[in-house]
């Protein structure tokens, strides 16, 4: 059952977020990185879409975020805006495409903007990306933020631990949120950091906060759906809430499979020409 407000809306953009922020209406976002999963979530209402970066974990199996590749990236986004037709989709810029120069962050969103036909970009960090934003936002293409646990930089901070609990980062953080405010982002995810710290920030700003892992005073939250799902078994912290043990119900049908096959009881009669 959908009770939002904007149930009705035929595509969510940008504005649409906004106003939700606005009306006090909670943003519901999820990862998704194939067409016939981007069906489903699509059908059942999710507002928005991210093509994360986190691909390169759960379907690459990469230890990190950090080895996936434009044209990797593309290849998913192309496959999930071919099923969706109402969640914006925002499509993960991924390491190593944005953080050299400007020039280079505008030709990467460009080529996911124009190949997957992608609604916008994410990229993280905040003062030391600014520049590239204002170029992305001046050829029309909307960028989303990502502040605190930002994954590509794991090997700066060593450890996936909840970020800016000391002052000084906190404050860092506060100062980027009102950065890429300016430079005209149009919502920022905040990951694993302090629950209040996410809430001062949410108010502090006019555009939205995506939480994963920052509490309930933000302006909605994004989980990646694998685990979400219960498909990833071997990732288990605190803000992770499961909907599903999909992992079991997969494994237990792969394994009746492999038996019905075994002991001759699939096809039947009623499965063959
Ligand atoms: O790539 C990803 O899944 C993300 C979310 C965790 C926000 O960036």
């Amino acid at each position: 059952m959908n009770t939002s407000i904007f149930a009705s809306a035929k595509k969510i953009t940008t504005h649409v977020l906004q106003e939700m922020k606005h009306q006090d209406e909670k943003i519901a976002m999820l990862t998704c990185y194939d067409y016939s999963m981007a069906r489903i979530l699509d059908q059942a209402g999710i507002d928005v879409i991210l093509v994360g970066d986190s691909a390169s974990n759960v379907i690459a199996g990469h230890k990190t975020t950090l080895p996936i590749t434009l044209d990797e990236m593309i290849f998913l986004a192309s496959s999930v805006m071919r099923a969706v037709n109402r969640a914006l989709v925002v499509v993960d810029l991924p390491f190593g495409t944005y953080q050299g120069n400007s020039k280079e962050a505008l030709n990467s969103a460009i080529r996911i903007m124009k190949e997957a036909g992608a609604d916008a970009v994410k990229m993280e960090g905040g003062q030391e990306v600014v520049e590239s934003i204002h170029r992305i936002l001046s050829a029309g293409i909307p960028v989303m933020g990502h502040l605190g646990l930002t994954p590509q930089s794991i090997h700066k901070f060593g450890t996936y631990v909840v970020r800016a609990t000391q002052a000084e980062e906190a404050e860092r953080l506060k100062a980027d949120a009102r950065i890429l405010e300016e430079a005209g982002c149009f919502a920022i995810v905040l990951e694993k950091i302090p629950a209040k710290l996410a809430t001062e920030v949410t108010e502090q700003i006019k555009i939205p906060t995506i939480g994963i892992g920052a509490g309930g005073g933000v302006s909605g939250q994004v989980l990646v759906l694998y685990d979400m799902l219960g498909i990833t078994q071997d990732f288990s912290p605190r803000f992770l809430r499961r909907y599903h043990n999909l992992m079991e119900e997969i494994e237990g049908s792969v394994q009746k499979y492999i038996n019905d096959v075994k002991v001759k009881e699939f096809p039947n009669e009623r499965e063959q020409y």
